[in-house]
């Protein structure tokens, strides 16, 4: 065994999910999705793409009507990106490993904004690179990138740049300023981006369909790659589909490394996903809509308990909180689910920079477990 997978850390959410073993009454919010299953029209394509046995092979990178509804699709919310520029890919955590394996190698720095979903940071990790952690700071109730020093960090060292925004788990997104400045950058040290952007549409801010996007200011043969999912905006987490948006360049090398890895999606998760781009008008606005009813369903219970700080999230699906007094966010996890029944995942799953904090998240098909769970939350605080 390579030391790197021996020494690769288990899921802390998992073991604090093991935790609630054998216990039947747990609200359970640690995972990153809703508890509503995917919408009836998407999984009806689905359907009928296998009744009509579509069980085979197929191509590396995407069924090319898929590719060409992306493009339209990404290039409704953004400057025009052509199917050339779009690979299909087996979820968006597979889509960051592609990317990881055609960017960084044994011995190459990565620089991550951190605390991120460690799937982000343990890819380059089992990939033998380096990991450079640059952690966002809290002040004043929110989330803060410091440009500056994380220019210093990225240097002609540095391969490659890691930001997921909006970000889970904190919700803090990057703005348009910031992105300029970070492409400036990227730019004249020779660094590729790695935008994990699969929360784009699960923005808060009425007057834009979507987060900044790094698409939005970025030529298309910049050292850029965009990563997507179809999980979170159209609640398919279950079918594992996503997609890479790439310089035209790197289309072959990309279907290499499919075909090494996954060899294609599956034709009828690719039928379902053509079923979800056409009905995406008709159906993310109204889930987003409902998503922010959530996030102001808890985090005005969470704000008003004592010791309790949190700051909105603008984007994503998740509540990051830390309570006064409680730094081991591992053992605070575990003491609520058996105490009280309740499920959250330990910041310090996503890095030492969440040590103390707890995320909650709150895409819930029913608001009244989100404060069923909030209740929880101030019984067991004593409040
Ligand atoms: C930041 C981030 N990126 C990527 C993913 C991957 O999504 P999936 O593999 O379900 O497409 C997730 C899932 O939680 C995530 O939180």
């Amino acid at each position: 065994m390579r030391q790197v997978i021996d020494e690769l850390p288990g899921s802390k959410i998992r073991e604090v999910a093991n935790a609630a073993l054998g216990r039947g009454d747990v609200l359970a919010f640690w995972f990153g999705e809703s508890d509503e299953p995917t919408p009836e029209f998407i999984r009806e394509a689905a359907t009928r793409s296998i009744v009509d046995g579509e069980t085979f092979y197929s191509h590396n990178l995407g069924l090319p009507e898929l590719r060409e509804a992306l493009s339209r699709y990404v290039s409704s919310l953004h400057p025009s990106v052509g199917a050339d520029r779009i690979a299909v890919t087996s979820s968006g955590v597979s889509a960051l490993m592609l990317t990881m394996q055609a960017l960084a190698g044994a011995g190459d720095e990565v620089v991550a904004v951190v605390p991120v979903w460690p799937n982000l940071t343990a890819q380059p990790a089992i990939l033998g690179a380096h990991v450079v952690r640059h952690p966002l700071q809290f002040h004043g109730g929110r989330w803060k990138l410091e440009l500056d020093a994380l220019k210093t960090r990225v240097t002609d060292r540095t391969r490659v740049l890691l930001v997921n925004s909006p970000n889970n788990p904190t919700g803090w997104t990057l703005g348009r300023d910031e992105q300029r400045a970070l492409l400036a950058h990227c730019r004249a040290t020779g660094t590729w981006i790695v935008a994990d952007e699969v929360y784009e549409r699960i923005h808060f801010d009425a007057a834009v369909p979507c987060a900044p996007s790094f698409l939005d200011i970025a030529e298309p043969d910049d050292r850029l790659v965009v990563v997507h999912s179809f999980s979170k905006s159209f609640l398919m987490t279950g079918w594992r589909l996503g997609w890479i948006v790439h310089p035209p360049a790197l289309g072959p090398a990309f279907a290499k490394l499919i075909e090494f890895n996954t060899s294609c999606a599956p034709v009828f998760v690719q039928r379902a996903a053509l079923a979800a781009l056409a009905g995406a008008d008709a159906f993310v606005p109204g889930l987003v809509d409902r998503l922010k009813g959530c996030r102001d369903t808890l985090l005005p219970r969470l704000a008003a308990m004592p010791g309790v700080t949190c700051a909105v999230p603008a984007g994503g699906l998740y509540a990051f909180f830390a309570i006064e007094g409680q730094d081991d966010s591992l053992a605070l996890a575990k003491r609520l689910v058996v105490e009280s029944g309740l499920g959250l995942a330990p910041g310090v799953a996503f890095g030492p920079e969440g040590e103390g904090w707890l995320r909650w998240c709150f895409a819930s098909r029913d608001p009244a477990r989100l404060v069923d769970g909030a209740d929880r939350l101030r019984r067991f605080l004593h409040l």
